[in-house]
């Protein structure tokens, strides 16, 4: 049986929580996604999985963007688990209008709580040490009922959250293209370059030995936690300043923020761009 999993992550929380899905299923491919990369491994699998994190209530672009560029089996059976805190928002709706445009449909979606990584806004919560053994211990049952092909009605957006959207979150999304002027580096940047390969979004560019962000940031994080000198820091940019919205005010990376990664995902496990089957 051939069994596919596309995964996009910044802090390691979804590639952890696929590899123990994949783990659970009786082994599956793992293939990163990243801007720009393609996979025609859907076409013929039996099983076709989506793990990504939920941003601003709905999945990452780049995850959209790329499910949109693919041929799926329509005879597979797909699933899509988001890890999240606290509001998983639309994202199970906007993978199943992606799959309905392919003649199929999502089989079974759940969100998995996991550490939230917003490092730029808050510490981790909660705590690391006592959320990822919980987090690990959920994607395992989710595992199991995915290798039994279970189906669901996925979670929706919630009546509350539906009717914030567009207060809430629209503003927020359209001066997003801004957030990444946010970063700059402090004099620790040794200009080892590992932001720029880290970087699911190809954002970043090495400009005399520094890292330059390109404005298509989706505030990740991976290259903020990932930095082995913690020399990235971030500051409100003045676009997010203008906003009415308490959070983005208050934005900002101070030297002594914990920077959150998922400790069993490795800068390397992020880097790569191979996929990688897990038995
Ligand atoms: C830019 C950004 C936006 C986020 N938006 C949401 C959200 O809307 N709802 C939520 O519950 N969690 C949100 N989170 C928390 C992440 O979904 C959560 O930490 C996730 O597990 C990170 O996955 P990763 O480690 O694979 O990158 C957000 C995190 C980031 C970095």
């Amino acid at each position: 049986m051939k069994k596919v999993i596309y995964c996009f992550s910044g802090t390691g929380n979804s590639l952890n929580a696929a590899r123990i899905i994949a783990r659970e299923m009786g082994g599956a491919t793992i293939v990163p996604v990243k801007k720009g990369v393609e996979s025609d491994l859907a076409m013929d699998a039996d099983v076709v999985g989506f793990l990504c994190p939920v941003y601003e209530w709905d999945i990452p672009e780049t995850m959209k963007d790329f499910a949109q560029t693919l041929t799926v089996n329509p005879k597979a059976y797909t699933f899509m688990v988001a890890t999240y805190i606290a509001i998983h928002g639309r994202c199970f709706e906007t993978m199943d209008a992606i799959l309905r445009e392919k003649g199929t449909h999502l089989h079974y979606g759940k969100a998995l709580r996991c550490v939230a990584s917003q490092c730029v806004a808050y510490e981790p919560f909660p705590a690391p040490k006592l959320m990822v053994p919980y987090s690990d211990a959920c994607a395992r049952r989710l595992g199991k009922q995915i290798a039994a092909q279970k189906t669901n009605k996925y979670p929706r957006m919630s009546p509350i959250t539906r009717s914030r959207y567009d207060k809430m979150m629209v503003p927020f999304l359209n001066v997003q293209h801004e957030y990444d002027k946010g970063f700059y580096t402090s004099d620790s940047c040794v200009g080892c370059g590992l932001c720029q390969k880290i970087c699911p979004c190809k954002n970043i560019t090495m400009q005399e030995g520094m890292p330059q962000w390109n404005h298509s940031c989706l505030g990740c994080n991976a290259c903020v936690v990932y930095c082995p000198r913690k020399a990235i820091l971030f500051k409100t940019p003045e676009a997010y300043e203008k906003l009415d919205n308490a959070i983005t005010h208050r934005l900002g990376l101070p030297e002594n923020r914990t920077r959150y990664h998922n400790p069993h995902i490795t800068a390397k496990d992020l880097i790569s761009d191979k996929a990688v089957t897990v038995e």
